[in-house]
């Protein structure tokens, strides 16, 4: 596709117009609400679109817009060809792809083809009799023989992932809600009609789709296996060579399971396979062995870099990275890497600052370029999200105290990520001159996008630098990783060369001043690229650092 200014600035084959871009995550829910019923829409996107632009965005991760019962948010589809009324129609969204093109921004729709809703027709055919043309489109098995779910596959939303369907006395599987049941990829009938689908919104004029739990669709269920099955490669080959292959697009799975290895399958040059992928390995390196994200650890820096460090080694030559700290699943970034006691935004900056000088196509999630923060609701009757809903049940059945759970919800639960976007200090946020559907976070009145953009030592202008460094400097789009004092559980160091170039990052992740002694090899002058204290133009053998102080020096041989 013509895509991008990003095109033109294509040298070779290897290099890609999603290289040098930066992308933005958008919850169509939380974002903005043109209407005033407490509910973003696209209408709502558009509006905002200068909003990216200035902050030198390329392309928008869409969450799904699609006709939905909303169950779990519009993660479960009823029609892939519609778009959900509360969204908008689907001229909003022809307009919204023509706006967005008009600023140099592409539009990534999320394709969730794991499951539907089980309000989609196909699933209601498929669940009316045995015999019926669309029975095979889900996953339907006979009750083991003391009638109860024919294995103990669970789903990810607590509970069995097989549900009895009186119809027909058989279980169907669904590794997320009941209301989500799982397609059957086995059956070509469904990729087809999965890769007509996707070829019907690439003719829209989409940039590409991000991939909703892309490394469940090749699942074995009788043999237990969720992830990794042994035709999920096969698939996304054919999916590629069905739709969007060749057509230079931007695609990036979903892949909690993703190692490095397997991330080379995905993302190799010549796999004909995705873009890249979102791998999750800093994510649940922090998580309990038992309890999981509901008994987060504390932040362990050593660790942190030692799995960056690694996906950064591991996809240097071939394959590409996705650079993320928070998504619509996550916890707000400054809440779980930085320090919103007393550092907000030296915290914010200095999180942006690393992340965004690494090699890979960095992904902003809406609020993050202010500093948004978790949202510390008091009772779980603020809380919306299904999974947290289902999770407070089981956890305090099993005899949690509620209070406990609320402590690891207001840490771990998805509406952290989910509470409207803060564009201002009127009412609500100004996100909707409505009632929100999800209280807002109370800390708008100052933590605002006018005020962030008002204000030129704020946060939001420190992510446009970075944004804008990232075009303009292609050490930091190819620049060769290194990193230094590896065991020094305050700081981070890496450099990136690219030919006679080399840039150096220094971070301190902790609310204290430190002296650093820096190893000869980093120690340079030049460019400072980025700061958010005072500039520094080099890295000598020691040096002072504030709390939460990054800085980037570039040097030229
Ligand atoms: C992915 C989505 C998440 C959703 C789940 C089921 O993990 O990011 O929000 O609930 O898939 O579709």
């Amino acid at each position: 596709m013509d895509h991008p200014s990003t095109a033109k600035q294509m040298s070779s084959p290897l290099q890609q117009w999603w290289h040098t871009t930066t992308a933005y995550q958008v919850y169509p829910r939380s974002f903005s609400d043109s209407d005033g019923d407490g509910i973003g829409d696209i209408p709502g996107i558009i509006s905002k679109l200068d909003y990216l632009k200035d902050l030198g965005i390329g392309v928008i991760w869409l969450s799904p817009i699609y006709r939905s019962p909303m169950d779990d948010n519009g993660y479960d589809i009823s029609d892939y060809r519609d778009i959900a009324a509360e969204f908008g129609t689907l001229d909003d969204f022809d307009q919204l792809v023509r706006e967005a093109k008009a600023r140099d921004i592409g539009i990534l729709l999320d394709l969730v083809v794991n499951h539907t809703s089980d309000e989609h027709p196909w699933f209601v055919q498929s669940r009316a009799d045995r015999d019926n043309p669309y029975r095979d489109f889900y996953i339907w098995r006979r009750p083991a023989a003391d009638g109860g779910p024919p294995n103990d596959l669970q789903s990810s939303f607590g509970g069995p992932a097989w549900t009895l369907d009186p119809a027909t006395g058989d279980y169907y599987l669904h590794l997320f809600s009941r209301r989500q049941p799982d397609l059957n990829w086995q059956n070509p009938r469904v990729r087809e009609e999965i890769y007509s689908m996707m070829n019907w919104w690439i003719a829209r004029g989409i940039a590409g789709f991000r991939m909703d739990v892309i490394d469940y669709i090749g699942k074995q269920p009788d043999a237990g296996i969720v992830t990794d099955g042994s035709r999920l490669h096969d698939y996304l080959q054919e999916m590629n060579a069905a739709t969007f292959g060749g057509r230079d697009l931007l695609t990036v799975g979903e892949t909690w399971s993703a190692t490095p290895q397997s991330a080379l399958l995905y993302s190799g040059r010549d796999r004909n396979e995705l873009s890249m992928v979102f791998q999750f390995e800093h994510v649940t390196q922090q998580w309990d062995s038992v309890y999981g994200k509901w008994r987060p650890k504390p932040l362990d820096l050593v660790a942190l870099k030692a799995v960056l460090g690694k996906w950064q080694q591991a996809l240097s030559t071939d394959g590409w990275n996705s650079l993320f700290w928070g998504n619509h699943d996550l916890p707000r970034a400054v809440s779980r890497y930085g320090d919103v006691t007393g550092y907000r935004v030296a915290s914010a900056k200095m999180l942006a600052t690393v992340l965004h000088l690494l090699k890979g196509t960095p992904f902003v999630y809406q609020g993050e370029e202010i500093g948004m923060t978790n949202v510390p609701f008091t009772t779980i009757d603020q809380y919306r999200d299904i999974e947290t809903l289902n999770m407070q049940r089981l956890h305090v059945d099993a005899g949690l105290l509620p209070e406990e759970f609320l402590k690891g919800a207001n840490e771990s639960s998805r509406d952290n990520a989910r509470t409207p976007m803060q564009w201002s200090s009127d009412p609500h946020g100004g996100f909707s001159s409505g009632i929100p559907w999800i209280d807002v976070n109370d800390n708008y009145t100052t933590v605002n996008a006018a005020a962030a953009i008002a204000d030129t030592a704020s946060i939001w202008h420190h992510y446009r630098h970075l944004i804008g460094m990232r075009k303009a400097h292609p050490v930091i789009v190819y620049g060769q990783y290194r990193s230094y004092l590896d065991d020094d559980p305050n700081v981070f160091v890496y450099e990136r060369q690219l030919d006679e170039v080399r840039l150096v990052v220094v971070a301190n992740f902790k609310p204290l001043p430190l002296s650093l002694t820096m190893p000869p090899e980093a120690q340079i002058r030049g460019l400072c690229l980025s700061s958010n204290y005072a500039a520094r133009d080099r890295i000598d053998a020691t040096i002072d650092l504030a709390p939460y102080e990054a800085f980037a020096v570039l040097e030229r041989r």
